[in-house]
């Protein structure tokens, strides 16, 4: 497999020289800058798009976390554990349930203001699977906004922190298991991101289906880079699809909360027909990977593009809802007076980079955090609004872990990075990105089997082999160099695990079987070739020792 996606000599480029280097401007990697150069760190913080870019942004339901009076962390980790269907981390969830609200609690002392009850506590939600109230909120269904914005407030005020937008990261540099730095482009240049200690936070991969809740740059380019350099990739066939998302020819991809389901909105078929109490003891407020699949089926059944999500009966839900109310009028549809067509689509990736419980990966030196890990948090289905609370914990953690381990005087030894000649990529980006997703919809989507996954397959490994060897310095081709290693990495776990459990449907193995309850990882120096010999490749990159 190709190491590195361009030419490039670290002799001859230009420097950037940072202490940490985080990759990513969502919760995790903001919480990680913030705290790294809270510690004292020269920090760089490069973001491909701009530091408004992420799906944090974008969040509407809200931030998980055990406020109320009749709640505590540890229902919050039975919640978890029950969503994740036999793969959370139980030691993981704990750290992330007892100290998620420490860090709501530090956010709001430094600025983020979330909505609250007449009395000045605050107003709790509720959403799937939850046994209770505990989504904390903001404007109704702005909520990611609400904390991007405190966390770009403090980054920008209150530490200093080098920002580089539009800065495409490339490849991570590492020697002999240690990272120490990226290259990048930026501006149409390539750039040398010379680090002591890289997190990674670029968010996950929602666009390698057509219908996403996500930003346009979550294809999945944190896992693809990791994977090149050799980190351990861990649960890559658990990919979350969220029941609603707005389905109006047309409209641009929009998520409708759960919290709407939350606040009392039920979901009905063609026929007008509530659907979810047949299915569920839980009804609409089911685990998301059931209830996803119950309007797959339903929309099977009749034929049809959607369901329906009433929010008619709930009262005041323009009020309570405003960014929701406001899209769905805009597209034609006043929630409070008619039913709002809805139907699930690719929402959050659960697999990811493997880490510990300090974000440590297995290359010294690279932290990933947010999104693009696997902390085993999120387990087989995840619970809903956990992940901006992991974004906190492990992007804080991660660089608390990165500070010390920055404290320990490097040897020495300095590294020159050489990339081989590579050949000029085939052109067609657009297509090829259009084929790729409408196979991923296709054949690793809500139901899955081997016969479909095998033609997957077939078609996503001609594509690698066209591109392999050949170079990507645009966006594009950047892109789709990580749409198809991504790609490639949930067919292979998705046809090696012959169950369904969470969100991994397999129509052929419709059971959860207890044998299948473990975590799979894949690395690429475990390829081996025909003699049994690692493929580690060293023939694009070569590392020269000595550089000052
Ligand atoms: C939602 O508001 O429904 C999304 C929250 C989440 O994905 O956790």
């Amino acid at each position: 497999m190709q190491r590195y996606l361009m030419d490039f000599s670290t002799k001859d480029m230009p420097v950037k020289q940072s202490e940490c280097l985080v990759i990513g401007s969502g919760v995790a990697g903001l919480m990680a800058a913030w705290t790294a150069a809270k510690a004292g760190r020269k920090v760089l913080l490069v973001v491909r798009d701009t530091l408004w870019d992420s799906n944090t942004n974008k969040a509407q339901g809200g931030i998980a976390a055990s406020f109320g009076a009749d709640d505590e962390p540890e229902l919050h980790v039975q919640d978890t554990l029950t969503a994740g269907a036999g793969l959370s981390d139980e030691h993981i969830t704990r750290i992330v349930t007892t100290e998620g609200p420490q860090d709501i609690r530090a956010l709001i002392a430094h600025g983020a203001q979330f909505d609250r009850n007449a009395d000045g506590t605050l107003a709790l939600g509720r959403e799937g699977c939850h046994s209770r109230n505990r989504i904390v909120h903001a404007k109704g269904d702005a909520t990611g906004a609400e904390v991007a914005r405190a966390l770009n407030a403090i980054v920008a005020r209150e530490v200093d922190v080098e920002v580089l937008e539009h800065c495409y990261v490339v490849d991570l540099l590492t020697s002999k298991g240690i990272c120490y730095g990226a290259t990048a482009m930026h501006e149409g240049e390539k750039l040398y991101l010379r680090a002591g200690a890289v997190i990674l936070a670029n968010g996950g991969c929602g666009r390698l289906y057509a219908k996403t809740t996500n930003p346009e740059g979550a294809v999945g380019s944190g896992i693809a880079m990791a994977y090149r350099a050799g980190a351990e990739v861990m649960d890559m066939e658990f990919v979350q699809f969220h029941p609603t998302a707005l389905a109006i020819k047309g409209c641009p991809n929009f998520l409708i909360s759960e919290a709407v389901r939350g606040a009392g909105a039920v979901l009905r078929n063609a026929a007008g027909v509530r659907f979810m109490p047949s299915y569920h003891p839980m009804a609409e407020l089911a685990p998301r990977d059931v209830v996803a699949r119950c309007i797959f089926k339903e929309m099977q059944a009749a034929d049809a593009g959607q369901v329906y999500l009433d929010a008619r009966e709930i009262g005041q839900a323009a009020a309570k809802f405003p960014m929701i109310a406001q899209t769905c009028l805009d597209y034609g549809i006043d929630i409070e007076q008619e039913m709002i067509p809805v139907a699930p689509a690719a929402h959050y990736m659960m697999g990811g980079v493997k880490t510990d419980e300090w974000g440590r990966t297995n290359i010294l030196g690279l932290y990933v955090c947010g999104e693009t890990a696997c902390t085993g948090l999120q387990g087989a289905n995840r619970l809903a609004s956990n992940s901006l609370l992991e974004g906190l914990v492990f992007g804080r953690r991660a660089a608390v872990h990165a500070d010390g381990y920055l404290s320990v005087p490097a040897d020495g030894e300095r590294e020159e990075w050489i990339g081989e000649s590579l050949a000029e990529a085939p052109s067609g980006t657009a297509a090829v990105t259009a084929g790729l997703q409408a196979l991923m919809g296709q054949f690793l989507g809500i139901r899955r089997d081997a016969v479909g996954i095998h033609e997957a397959q077939k078609s996503i490994g001609a594509l690698v082999q066209l591109y392999e060897g050949t170079f990507a310095e645009t966006p594009e081709l950047l892109d789709l160099r990580a749409r198809l290693a991504v790609s490639s990495l949930i067919a292979g776990a998705a046809l090696r695990r012959q169950e369904s459990r969470g969100a991994h449907y397999r129509t052929d193995f419709p059971e959860k079987k207890e044998i299948w309850r473990q975590h799979f990882t894949d690395c690429r120096t475990n390829e081996m070739d025909q003699t049994g010999e690692m493929t580690d490749d060293v023939r694009i990159g070569q590392t020269v020792a000595g550089m000052a």
